[in-house]
């Protein structure tokens, strides 16, 4: 029997958070296992779209995201797929060698800033752990007949997880390609024409991203959809001061070099949702008034990031002397 104390109940019960249990972890690849979660009296669990993620607060407090990769009609489990990130903060390391079938997690969401767009062919490609995302998107392309095929990019077959899942459900309609046997993938290959109605979902490692946004060439920017494992490690646009201005508020505060947006307005006294506090899952959402934002975050897509009408505090910037916010 699994006995949880009191504090541990509480570190996982945070704002917005449903409690479940860990049912079954499972080594799918070198370095990856799989949860599946579901509420400790077996009931219904929110619906969730392909592209959506959670966020799974740990016992020991900390939360971290992960999209989900099991079946969305499943109504009474989740799946995850964790990859062990030996530079990481700790969260993997926490759920390879300490979390257990039977313990309890907060999970938070889901939430869905990866939709699947209508389009009248999908082409899928994932670099390593990406593939997470595309499983449920393979998956509805191949239930709504829905013409697909699928990329997929690791170090070597065995790192690769959920191999065995996607041959025997879609044999040659995935094309797996570990580096150490057929080298990069051949993005040119699969994008270098571009059909109209054909949307490209691409989750990944950065350099991934930019080649396959490099081979998309002039494709219409609504067209290529990414998903960012972690926010932008560039250095930001600016780094002097700037203002921000709270136009509900009526309040201007001033965000230092070592300040983030969020910290700032809070120290003013507005109140912003906020969770991973990296840039990856979207709820410290604002609208952005006036000014241009130094997107620093790996939620938004690159239309919206055009749009320069939102933005997220917690990693983004500013470009210019001044930022005007909704708040
Ligand atoms: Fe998660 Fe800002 S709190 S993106």
């Amino acid at each position: 029997m699994v006995v949880h104390s009191l504090a541990q109940s509480r570190r996982i019960q945070t704002a917005g958070t449903v409690t479940l249990t860990v049912r079954a972890k499972e080594v799918v690849a070198d370095g990856v296992v799989s949860l599946v979660l579901a509420r400790p009296d077996d009931g219904r669990l929110p619906d969730w779209t392909p592209g959506s993620h959670i966020d799974l607060v740990l016992p020991d407090g900390t939360s971290r995201q992960y999209s989900l990769c099991g079946d969305r009609w499943d109504a009474h489990t989740y799946r995850i797929a964790v990859l062990r990130e030996p530079a990481g903060r700790g969260g993997s390391a926490y759920v390879h060698d300490r979390l257990a079938p039977g313990d309890l997690v907060g999970v938070g969401g889901p939430r869905n800033h990866f939709t699947l767009a209508p389009a009248e062919r999908y082409v899928f490609i994932a670099g390593g752990i990406g593939i997470t995302p595309l499983l449920p998107m393979v998956r509805q392309a191949a239930q709504t007949d829905i013409d697909w095929r699928l990329l997929y990019g690791g170090r070597t077959r065995a790192t690769m997880a959920f191999l065995d899942e996607l041959s025997a459900a879609y044999g040659d309609r995935v094309d797996i390609v570990p580096q150490d046997e057929r080298g990069l993938l051949d993005l040119d290959a699969w994008l270098n024409r571009h059909f109209p109605g054909t949307k490209v979902y691409c989750c990944g490692p950065a350099p991934l991203l930019a080649a396959v946004a490099r081979s998309c060439g002039d494709w219409p920017a609504h067209d290529l959809r990414t998903e960012r494992f972690t926010a932008a490690d560039s250095a930001p646009v600016r780094q002097t001061p700037f203002e921000v201005e709270l136009r509900r508020s009526r309040v201007t505060v001033t965000v230092s070099a070592d300040t983030s947006v969020l910290q700032a307005v809070r120290q003013a006294g507005a109140d912003v949702l906020s969770s991973c506090e990296q840039g990856t899952c979207g709820t410290c959402l604002t609208p952005v008034l006036d000014g241009t934002p130094d997107h620093r975050d790996s939620v938004l897509g690159d239309h919206e990031r055009a749009a320069g009408d939102c933005m997220l505090p917690c990693v983004s910037r500013s470009c210019g002397d001044r930022l005007v916010l909704d708040l």
